[in-house]
């Protein structure tokens, strides 16, 4: 099969780590039998210096194009004095809008040999924690299209901010967060606050008739203060976590940090068809740009999960997960996850070590 990808290197360290998770790509094209045709297009700071927007047309269009789309990262200190009002994250907001992306997924995993980087006790940690937490990304209280301040002496005395859903909103994320499920462990705990809340008491009504379409998946309801505590009290309890937009932002920081490092982390942004955009966690990290200092594993991850949600290509998916994991027991390491012992290497050789595995 022939797949169009197209890649948005941005800013920083991004054209590093995305360079890597190329090749790790053309790779599973090889053992596979597939073909990737990458086209690279601008965002960020490089689309304001080299086509004047932090999202040239032309980006769009090509995305819109593709199958799938793998994002570096974006900004630095060159651009926070932009005089246009264009910045480099806009570039990134703007692209989510455009394409619709109401689904943040976000997965926190650790690996064993990196649990000395987790803030928790071994015991509670445990051998494979791996949380994929599903957010809705684009309504909310964060969209609060009523929000209103009163103002009363030029002093604000009042202000006010609508957490709003429709069902067809709900719907559509819930469907989400289950068809991960499927993918997954088959466990969802849908986490709201429906003792207060009536968006989330609207949560629970959908939720009830969206779970009868994945008969296979057991779930369940947590409010999400019990949620917070749970993550740190007891995190292996977790397969898939589905929650609206504000609790899902909150929660899938805490989450993240468990597994205590940045330079691993990957994520997904998808909407209501297979194209989806896939980047680290991370930011650009202008601090060792260039350097070839940057860990890679990232967007490597984030390119695994692309073949996943996008491609529907989960042998494939999961082959780059096991050359990582094997990678790590071999005990090689890049700077941001190195500890006593092991074998430190740059970016470069991290994805060369990763295409060997594979
Ligand atoms: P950051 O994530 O870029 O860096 C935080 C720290 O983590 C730095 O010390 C960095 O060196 C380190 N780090 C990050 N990724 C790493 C990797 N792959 N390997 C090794 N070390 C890594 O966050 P920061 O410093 O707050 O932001 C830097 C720039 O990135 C800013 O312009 C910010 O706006 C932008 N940013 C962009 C994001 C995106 O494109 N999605 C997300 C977050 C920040
Ligand atoms: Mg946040």
């Amino acid at each position: 099969m022939t797949y169009q990808i197209v890649t948005l290197p941005g800013d920083g360290i991004g054209p590093e780590i995305v360079g890597e998770a190329v090749k790790v790509l053309e790779k599973i094209a090889i053992k596979y039998n597939h073909q990737f045709k990458f086209n690279e297009q601008l965002i960020g700071g490089i689309g304001i210096d080299e086509a004047g927007a932090s999202l040239p047309e032309a980006t769009i269009e090509a995305c819109l194009k593709s199958d799938a789309i793998l994002l570096g990262a974006v900004g630095g200190p060159k651009w926070d004095t932009t005089s246009n009002g264009d910045r480099p994250e806009k570039g990134l907001l703007k692209i989510r809008e455009t394409l619709k992306l109401f689904a943040n997924l976000r997965p926190a995993i650790l690996y064993k040999q990196l649990k000395c980087a987790s803030p928790l006790k071994e015991e509670v940690i445990g051998d494979n924690l791996d949380i994929l937490i599903v957010r809705e990304l684009t309504s909310g209280i964060y969209f609060g299209k009523h929000e209103r301040v009163v103002m009363e002496n030029k002093k604000a005395t009042y202000a006010e901010d609508i957490e709003y859903y429709n069902v067809e909103e709900i719907e559509r994320i819930l469907k989400v967060g289950f068809d991960a499920a499927m993918k997954r462990g088959k466990k969802a705990v849908i986490v709201d606050k429906a003792n207060v809340l009536a968006t989330s008491k609207l949560w629970r009504e959908v939720s009830e008739e969206v779970a009868k379409e994945f008969p296979e998946v057991e779930y369940s309801f947590m409010y999400v203060d019990n949620a917070a505590m749970q993550l740190v009290v007891n995190p292996m309890q977790f397969d898939v976590i589905i929650t609206n937009n504000m609790f899902g932002d909150i929660l899938s920081d805490e989450a993240s940090m468990l597994t205590g490092s940045i330079g691993m982390l990957a994520s997904a942004s998808l909407g209501e068809g297979s194209l989806g955009l896939y980047e680290p966690s991370h930011g650009s990290a202008p601090d060792i740009a260039g350097q070839n200092k940057a860990n890679p594993i990232a967007t490597i991850l984030s390119a695994a999960m692309m073949l996943r949600y996008s491609l529907g290509l989960n042998a494939e998916a999961y082959a780059i997960e096991r050359a990582v994991e094997c990678v790590l027991d071999q005990g090689y390491r890049t700077s941001d996850i190195m500890n006593e012992g092991m074998k430190l290497v740059g970016t470069r050789e991290m994805g060369e070590l990763i295409c060997n595995a594979i």
